[in-house]
């Protein structure tokens, strides 16, 4: 896979260790980022793979920008792009390259939240549950088909903070759920439904997240 982040990339940690530990058979091929000074990039120098910076400044249109960040995947055989807390939204040369093959990570409950602060959102909109959802990228910001959701609770003292740590959690555990599920060719994308095939221990766990208190 090829990982794109702009900033801390936590949730790039996560997949790094799941693969470390023998449970997602599968490799980071390059890390690219828009950010020469994420903290992602030590993450990846540490775990010995390449890091690209791509800064869009550095091209006249968004199309030019994401065609060479296309050309940089595609040499290096990437088969799934991995959103990992990449602040940009993607343009269409990037998404007709790799249809339903770009996964992101939102820390809301889609459709609910979309977009930038989602759990600022939810704390000031005032929903009890919140959580995450992994989903494949299309054309729009963070309408893509479903993957993987988790809930947890929000409660009457949370601030964006807390609650972000509490749904961070679960952003750790099923991303990579959601990521070794692609690899194992699990995922079959009917219109907007994305079925999970096989059966494994995974599915309870789909059926029936944890809420994490
Ligand atoms: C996460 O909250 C993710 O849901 C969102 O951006 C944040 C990235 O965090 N898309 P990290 O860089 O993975 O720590």
């Amino acid at each position: 896979m090829g990982v794109l982040a702009s900033g801390r990339g936590s949730n790039f940690q996560s997949i790094l260790d799941e693969i470390e530990k023998g449970r997602l058979r599968s490799e980071v091929r390059i890390l690219i980022t828009d950010n020469p000074g994420a903290y992602a990039i030590d993450r990846a120098k540490k775990n010995g793979i390449e890091a690209l910076v791509i800064r869009p400044k550095e091209f006249s249109t968004k199309d030019d920008f994401y065609r060479t960040v296309t050309d940089e995947l595609k040499k290096r055989n990437v088969e799934l792009v991995v959103l990992a807390g990449f602040m940009r939204i993607v343009g269409a040369p990037l998404i007709n390259a790799f249809p339903n093959r770009i996964m992101n990570i939102h820390p809301a409950l889609l459709p609910s939240f979309p977009g930038l602060h989602a759990q600022k959102q939810a704390v000031d909109y005032g929903v009890k549950f919140s959580g995450c959802t992994v989903h494949f990228v299309d054309m729009g910001m963070d309408t893509g088909p479903i993957i993987i959701q988790a809930a947890v609770p929000v409660y009457e003292s949370d601030t964006e903070e807390t609650l972000s740590e509490r749904i961070l959690k679960l952003e750790h555990r099923i991303y990579p759920e959601a990521i070794r599920l692609f690899s194992e060719n699990r995922l079959k994308v009917e219109g907007r439904i994305v079925k999970i095939t096989g059966d494994t221990h995974a599915d309870s766990f789909l059926v029936n997240p944890p809420v994490i208190v």
